[in-house]
C-alpha cells in the first residue's frame, strides 16, 4: 500500500456524465489524472474536445493534457446520443467554449507518451466507446507493460440500454470493445447493472446547482439532467453513471466483482454488442460436446454500495 496517488488517465466521450467523471477525477486525492483522451460517442469527437477543455477548466484543471481521438468506431458509423446528452453532448446548458485547444498530437499518442512516461503503472479508465484503446492496444502494444489495469464503464450483465442486450459504449464499437477485453492487462468492467443505480438525491442535487462556485453550480445543473425520473417527484435526483467508474479506482471496496468469463457478441443481427458474461457455476452441453474455448476473464461489478459512493463523489466535488 503506497500513500502517492494512483495515476490515471481517462478516455471520455463528454457527455454529461462524464464530465461528472471528470469533476471528481481532478479533485480526489488519490488520484492523479495526467491526461483525458477523446473519441466520438455521446457527440462528435470535436464536441467531445470542446466539452472536455470547458469541465477541466471549470473544475480548475486547465492544465491536464486533452487529445482529440477516434471520429468515427472502427466499422460502425457514429452513432451520437443527442437525446440523452443534449445537442451539444452536454445538457444544452450554454456552457462558454474552453479558452484553451487540445494539444498537437492525436489521442494514440499521447496515450502512449502519457502511459509509458508515468513513473508507475497507470490504471486506465474508458467511460466512452472503446475506439481510441483499441487503436493504442494495437499500434502501441508496448504500453500494457506499463498498464496496472483498466476499469471501464460499459457492458452490462443483465439489461442494456441501445438494445435490449447492448449497453451503448459497447454496442457503438463492439470490434472495439473484443479488442480492449484481450488485451491482457487486468480488466474491470463497471457495467450498466451498477452504473444505473449510483443516484445523487434530490436535496443534493439541489444544493449544488444553489453552489458559491461555478464548479458546483456545474455538478448540479448536469445532475439534474440526469434524472432518471422514476420516482415521480418533481426535484429531480441525479445520476453519477460514468463517474461511478472512477469512484470504483479511487476506492474499490465499494464494488463487488467477480473474475468472470466476458465475450462481446460481434455477429449482426439482435445481439451485436452484447457482453456475454458466464456466470454459470459448471460447463454445459456446449463444452461437454465441442470442448472448452479461451475466454478472457474480466473483474465484473455485480454489485454497488450505492451510498458510500454518493458521499464520496459529493465530498470530493464539492471540497468537504
Ligand atoms: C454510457 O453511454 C453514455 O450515455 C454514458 O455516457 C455512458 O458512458 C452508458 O451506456
Amino acid at each position: 500500500m503506497t500513500d502517492q496517488p494512483i495515476p490515471v488517465i481517462m478516455d471520455c466521450d463528454t457527455g454529461i456524465d462524464d464530465a461528472l467523471a471528470l469533476l471528481f477525477a481532478v479533485r480526489h486525492p488519490g488520484l492523479d489524472l495526467r491526461a483525458v483522451t477523446c473519441v466520438a460517442g455521446n457527440t462528435d469527437v470535436d464536441g467531445v474536445v470542446r466539452n472536455t477543455l470547458t469541465v477541466l477548466e471549470h473544475a480548475g484543471a486547465g492544465d491536464v493534457p486533452v487529445a482529440r481521438g477516434a471520429e468515427r468506431p472502427l466499422i460502425e458509423p457514429v452513432r451520437v446520443a443527442r437525446h440523452v446528452h443534449g445537442e451539444d453532448g452536454m445538457g444544452d446548458l450554454g456552457l462558454p467554449a474552453p479558452a484553451r485547444r487540445a494539444v498537437d498530437v492525436d489521442a494514440v499518442t499521447l496515450l502512449r507518451r502519457e502511459i509509458l512516461a508515468s513513473p508507475r503503472p497507470v490504471t486506465l479508465i474508458p467511460t466512452a466507446p472503446l475506439t481510441n484503446i483499441a487503436l493504442l492496444l494495437r499500434t502501441h502494444p508496448e504500453v500494457t507493460r506499463n498498464l496496472e489495469r483498466i476499469v471501464f464503464m460499459g457492458g452490462a450483465v443483465t439489461t442494456g440500454n441501445a438494445t435490449p442486450v447492448a449497453e451503448f459504449n459497447v454496442w457503438h464499437d463492439p470490434e472495439a470493445a473484443a479488442v480492449l477485453l484481450t488485451a491482457g492487462v487486468p480488466i474491470t468492467m463497471y457495467g450498466l447493472d451498477v452504473f444505473k443505480r449510483v443516484l445523487v438525491p434530490a436535496a443534493d442535487v439541489q444544493r449544488l446547482r444553489a453552489g458559491a462556485e461555478p464548479r458546483l453550480r456545474l455538478a448540479g445543473e448536469l445532475l439534474a439532467h440526469r434524472d432518471p425520473a422514476t420516482s415521480g417527484d418533481p426535484t429531480p435526483t441525479g445520476g453519477l453513471g460514468d463517474a461511478g467508474a472512477v469512484c470504483a479506482v479511487a476506492d474499490p471496496d465499494g464494488l463487488t466483482t467477480e473474475l468472470l468469463p466476458v465475450e462481446v457478441s460481434l455477429a449482426p443481427g439482435p445481439t451485436r454488442g452484447q457482453t456475454v458474461v458466464d456466470r454459470r457455476p459448471h460447463p454445459g452441453e456446449a463444452e461437454i460436446h465441442h470442448g472448452t474455448r479461451e475466454q478472457p476473464l474480466v473483474d465484473v461489478a455485480l454489485d454497488v454500495d450505492v451510498e458510500r459512493y454518493v458521499k464520496l463523489w459529493l465530498e470530493t466535488v464539492e471540497g468537504i
